[in-house]
């Protein structure tokens, strides 16, 4: 949540620093701003609102200098407003900050800084970390990275920090714990960004500061970077930026979301790239080879996870539980860390998560880690925080995700799932040679099948007309289906602002029975074999309460197509593996449905795209 962007060398930073926030919008979109070095002082151009309309105010002022920061701001502390936008600044206005992430401690710091003269004029947490640096750096006689690096020790909390001082106008001072921040070297030039987006067009030579480090930036001399507690210097580890410009445009399509969904054949194909070899019978996951053992003598896996990323965590638990015989528990990411739980060394913990840098997700994994469990990450972002402090992992490969709404990522999430699940069942002994054949069988076909899935776009764009009006709509789904009408609700809810509900199509009449009238559509999974007469049963029960049903059957199935209002026909695949194929056509209706509502899709209000903060 919040992007950061700077800019230090002999280029112009304006176009560089808005050009950054326009890629990094989808990590917060309420406010923007930026601070530029402008003959020997700060300009600060800060505006409610999206990157776009912060561009459109600066279009009209002479903006010029050759170093600076911007931001793009998902509220925490304090409504939406130009007052409470980045970048912050010190009381003489010459120091100026931006901050990804949340101080803890701000009320306490607040306080004391209040007692001693500094004004807030915002009710952001971050003002007090530019107070502080200013009172450390005017107080202690030292100079402003050591101010900065003094300021830090006494503060809890998560942070990426960009700090400019119009006294030392080629200079920014970084720092990071929790939220992610990377430095981008070029030749006497620095690019900075929370993500590889706004650097990649530049170098593709990077740093990615660790947790604790604070970095000094200048052209003009050695990328510095030392500890915060022990004020060690560190030697700088440059690495390759893997990004593709192309992937982070919209390619011709309206939306990012609408591309992600039909770019999911080449995501699924990618994440089982040089895995899956049905004519050698071999499926082998290069990035937990070294723990495969480790995995097959657990006693169970813990998934964890938060929002989509849990629901495919749950498919996950259907695979493995099936496939390798070992018990799985999948927790969201946020309660499990709080909860006590009991965690043993001989636990396997399986982190997912498309950003790798979801805040309650990290803090699960180094509670898992605390109690000497393995921890194994499934991440789509490489060099996420999350892959750099799993054990080990596979990547996703789905590219990057830039719609808020997770698409892509979810089947490339439960293709690496069904991968590992199907790796260790072989090894294990659990998976007869010729019903593994099977699976994976259908597993290399599943990419073709989503083309085949795809082309029912329009049927579902004509669908998506009876849900404009409606108020509500229940999702049901049994077994591997049942997380699928999890995440149908969710992709509905997050960006047409319908509410929508996910059930197991059992507990409907535990209970959310009571709502089905004339008004409610009722979308059923009704692919399952095993239970299909009992689906089929529930199916019946909306009808008798004049529910509508929009069904999603296998291809050729005439019983459920003929009890529905509107029905989806998917290809057949095995039970295991619909999930890949019956999530397609429910994107796409709260694709559609959101846009015939006018909603922002890409962007849909109150979110964003990676959750840095608890
Ligand atoms: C929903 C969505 C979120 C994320 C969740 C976890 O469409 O995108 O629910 O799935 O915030 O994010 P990651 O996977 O980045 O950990």
């Amino acid at each position: 949540m919040c992007g950061i962007v700077a800019y230090t060398g002999c280029k112009e930073a304006y176009p560089i620093l808005i050009k950054g926030l326009k890629r990094l919008e989808y990590r917060g979109y309420d406010s923007a701003g930026v601070s530029i070095i402008q003959g020997g002082e700060l300009a600060t151009y800060k505006q409610r609102g999206s990157v776009d309309q912060l561009d459109e105010f600066c279009m009209t002022q002479n903006v010029t200098g050759h170093t600076g920061i911007g931001h793009t701001r998902w509220a925490t502390h304090g409504e939406p407003s130009s007052t409470n936008a980045h970048p912050h600044l010190s009381a003489d206005g010459r120091i100026a900050i931006i901050h990804n992430g949340i101080i803890e401690n701000y009320l306490p710091l607040r306080k004391e800084l209040t007692q001693r003269g500094y004004v807030f004029h915002s009710e952001t947490d971050t003002e007090v970390l530019v107070h502080l640096i200013d009172d450390i750096h005017k107080n202690e006689q030292c100079d402003l990275a050591e101010a900065v690096r003094i300021a830090l020790t006494n503060v809890v909390g998560a942070y990426a920090l960009a700090i400019i001082s119009a006294d030392e106008p080629d200079q920014i001072i970084l720092a990071k714990k929790g939220s992610p921040l990377l430095i981008g070297v070029g030749k006497d030039e620095y690019f900075i960004g929370s993500d590889g987006s706004p650097i990649v067009e530049y170098t593709r030579k990077v740093v990615y500061l660790e947790d604790g480090d604070v970095a000094v930036v200048n052209p003009h001399k050695k990328l510095e970077i030392k500890n915060i507690n022990d004020n060690v210097k560190k030697r700088p580890y440059l690495q390759k930026l893997e990004l593709n410009l192309e992937q982070l445009e919209k390619g011709g399509f309206e939306h990012f979301m609408l591309k992600e969904i039909f770019e999911q054949p080449r995501a699924i194909k990618d994440s089982m790239r040089g895995r899956l070899n049905v004519k050698k019978d071999i499926v082998a996951l290069g990035g937990i080879i070294e723990y495969e053992q480790k995995m097959l003598n657990a006693r169970r896996f813990i998934i964890v996870a938060c929002g989509t990323s849990w629901h495919a965590g749950i498919v996950g638990e259907y695979l493995f539980e099936n496939l390798v015989r070992i018990p799985v528990e999948v927790e969201y990411a946020s309660e499990f860390r709080y909860r006590n739980p009991l965690i043993y060394e001989d636990d396997v913990v399986i982190a997912i998560s498309q950003s790798g840098e979801t805040a309650d997700t990290i803090a699960a994994i180094e509670l898992a880690k605390s109690k000497g469990a393995t921890v194994i990450g499934i991440c789509n972002v490489v060099s996420s925080t999350i892959s750099r402090i799993t054990q080990a992992g596979s990547y996703t490969h789905a590219g990057p995700e830039i719609g808020v709404a997770s698409t892509k990522a979810f089947t490339a999430q439960v293709t690496v799932l069904a991968l590992m699940a199907l790796s260790l069942a072989r090894k294990k002994g659990t998976l007869p040679l010729s019903e593994y054949h099977r699976i994976i069988s259908c597993l290399e076909l599943i990419p073709k099948q989503v083309e085949e899935t795809l082309k029912l776009n329009d049927q579902i764009k004509e669908i998506a007309k009876f849900f404009v009006n409606k108020r509500n709509a229940i999702y049901l789904g049994r077994g591997v289906n049942y997380p699928v009408a999890l995440e149908g609700a969710l992709k509905l809810k997050e960006i047409s602002y319908i509410h929508a509900e996910g059930y197991p199509a059992a507990e409907m009449k535990h209970g959310p029975i009571a709502l089905i009238d004339e008004e409610m559509p009722v979308v059923v999974l009704a692919t399952e074999q095993d239970t299909y007469e009992k689906t089929v049963s529930n199916i019946q029960e909306v009808i008798s309460r004049k529910g509508k049903i929009i069904s999603i059957v296998t291809k050729g199935d005439t019983l459920v197509k003929g009890m529905s209002d509107f029905c989806i026909e998917i290809p057949e695949t095995i039970e295991l593996l619909t999930p890949l194929l019956s999530s397609i056509p429910l994107q796409l209706l709260a694709y559609h449905v959101a846009v015939l509502r006018g909603c922002n899709v890409d962007k849909p209000r109150n979110l964003a795209k990676s959750v840095s903060v608890e």
